[in-house]
C-alpha cells in the first residue's frame, strides 16, 4: 500500500470534477483516497458541507459500555483474542452495567452501546435479553440501545430486537474476502460469508444496521478500501464506524508491522475514508472511532470536522478500561466516565459541532429506508 499511496499525482481539476459527480466509480474512489495537499482540502471542504446540509452539525453521543473482554474468537489483529493469555479477563456484573446505563441516562446521552467479546451461549443470550429490558425500564424507554456483541443466530438477534435493542454494529473488517481470511484463523468460526449473512439478517429484522472496516491493515490496498466504500453503498448500510488498524504486540498480525503505513498515514487515510463516505452516503450516521484518538489526541474531533456525526464516549467504569485493549495506546483508559463527559463537551465545540443531548439521533438513511423512500 505504501507504494500505491505515492504512485498517483492528480490535478486539482480532476478531484474537483470527481467531487461534482453524483455517482462514483471504483477508480474515482481510488483517486479521492490518494489525494493530497490542496486536493485533500477540497475533499474535506466538500464532505463538511455535505454533512451540514444533510445531517446538520449535531453530534450524537452513544455511551459505550465494554461490559466483558471474554471472547470466543481469535482474530489475528485483536488484543482481546481468546489465545492472548496476557489479558486479565473481566465480566461486569449486571449491577455495574445498569449503573453505567444509568450514568448515561442521567447525563442525557440519549443512547448507549453494549459491547463485548463474542459469546454464543444460550446463557449469554438470556442475559442480554434481561439487561435490555431492565435498561429500557430504568430509563423509562428514553435510552436508545445499540448492541455490538458479534455474530449470533437470527433468532437471538430477533429476541434482542424485541427486547428493545434497535441498532446493531457488526464490522465486516474488510470487504475483501481473501484479506478477511488472511487476518482471521482458517476455521468455521471466522467465516466471511457468515459475517455477511449476519449483516443481512440484522437488516431484515429491522435493526439500524452498522458495519465498518479497519484502515491500513497489512496486505490491504487502496483498491480494497475503494471496494469497502462501494460495499457500504451497495449494502445500503445505515451506520458506519471505521478507524485505523493499530498493531498490538500480543497478536499474530504484529509480525507484519514492517509492512504497514506509518501511523500518521493510516490516520490520514482514515480521515479520507470518512470524508469520501460522507460524500458517497450523505444521510448515514458515521462514528468518529476511538482508534483515531489513539494516534492523534484530536483524532475524533478531526473525524467530526470531515464528516462524522457520532461519538461514543466510554462509560465503562474506569477500573476495567485498561483490560479492554483491542489495540495499544487506547486513549482515556485512566479516566472515569464523568471526566470523559466534561472533556468531550469542550472537544466537540472545537470541531464546530454541537452535542445533541437526549435525542436518539437515528440514522436518517434508516428512517427513509423504513418509509420506503
Ligand atoms: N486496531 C484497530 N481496530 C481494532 N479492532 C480490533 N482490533 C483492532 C486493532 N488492532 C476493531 C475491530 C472490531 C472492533 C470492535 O475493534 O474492527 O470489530
Ligand atoms: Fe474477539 Fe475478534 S477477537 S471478535
Amino acid at each position: 500500500m505504501l507504494f500505491l499511496l505515492r504512485q498517483f499525482e492528480k490535478t486539482m481539476d480532476t478531484i474537483s470534477k470527481i467531487l461534482e459527480q453524483s455517482s462514483f466509480s471504483h477508480s474515482d474512489l481510488e483517486q479521492l483516497l490518494l489525494c493530497v495537499g490542496d486536493e485533500k482540502s477540497l475533499l474535506f471542504k466538500k464532505s463538511s458541507d455535505i454533512k451540514t446540509l444533510f445531517v446538520g452539525n449535531k453530534v450524537y453521543f452513544r455511551g459505550l459500555i465494554e461490559f466483558s473482554n471474554v471472547c470466543d474468537k481469535d482474530c489475528y489483529y485483536c488484543g482481546i483474542r481468546n489465545s492472548n493469555l496476557f489479558v486479565r479477563r473481566y465480566n461486569l456484573t449486571d449491577g455495574e452495567i445498569l449503573d453505567a446505563a444509568r450514568f448515561a441516562d442521567e447525563n442525557r446521552f440519549g443512547s448507549i452501546v453494549l459491547q463485548s467479546g463474542e459469546n454464543c451461549s444460550p446463557a449469554f443470550a438470556d442475559r442480554i435479553t434481561n439487561l435490555l429490558k431492565q435498561i429500557k425500564q430504568l430509563s423509562k424507554g428514553k435510552l436508545g440501545i445499540s448492541l455490538s456483541v458479534g455474530e449470533q443466530s437470527e433468532s437471538v438477534y430477533r429476541r434482542w430486537f424485541e427486547a428493545g435493542a434497535h441498532r446493531y454494529l457488526l464490522r465486516i473488517e474488510t470487504s475483501n474476502q481473501a484479506l478477511f481470511h488472511k487476518i482471521h484463523p482458517d476455521d468455521l468460526h471466522h467465516d466471511f460469508n457468515r459475517r455477511m449473512d449476519c449483516l443481512h439478517a440484522l437488516k431484515a429484522i429491522g435493526y439500524q444496521t452498522g458495519t465498518g472496516v479497519m484502515i491500513g491493515l497489512p496486505f490491504q490496498t487502496i483498491s480494497d478500501l475503494a471496494n469497502d466504500l462501494l460495499f457500504f453503498q451497495q449494502f445500503g448500510i445505515d451506520m458506519v464506524g471505521m478507524g485505523p488498524y493499530i498493531e498490538h504486540s500480543d497478536t499474530p498480525l504484529y509480525a507484519f508491522r514492517d509492512q504497514l503505513l506509518s501511523l500518521q498515514e493510516r490516520f490520514d487515510l482514515s480521515l479520507k475514508m470518512i470524508a469520501i463516505l460522507r460524500v458517497l452516503m450523505k444521510d448515514i450516521n458515521i462514528a468518529a472511532a476511538t482508534a483515531l484518538q489513539a494516534i492523534d489526541p484530536l483524532g475524533r474531533e478531526k473525524g467530526i470536522k470531515v464528516g462524522a456525526n457520532i461519538i461514543m464516549p466510554n462509560v465503562t467504569p474506569g477500573l476495567y478500561r485498561n483490560d479492554y485493549s483491542l489495540y495499544e495506546n487506547k486513549p482515556c483508559v485512566d479516566e472515569e466516565p464523568a471526566q470523559c463527559k466534561g472533556c468531550l463537551d469542550a472537544r466537540v465545540a472545537l470541531a464546530n459541532g454541537e452535542i445533541c443531548y437526549e435525542e436518539w439521533g437515528d440514522s436518517i438513511h434508516f428512517m427513509k429506508r423504513k418509509k420506503g423512500e
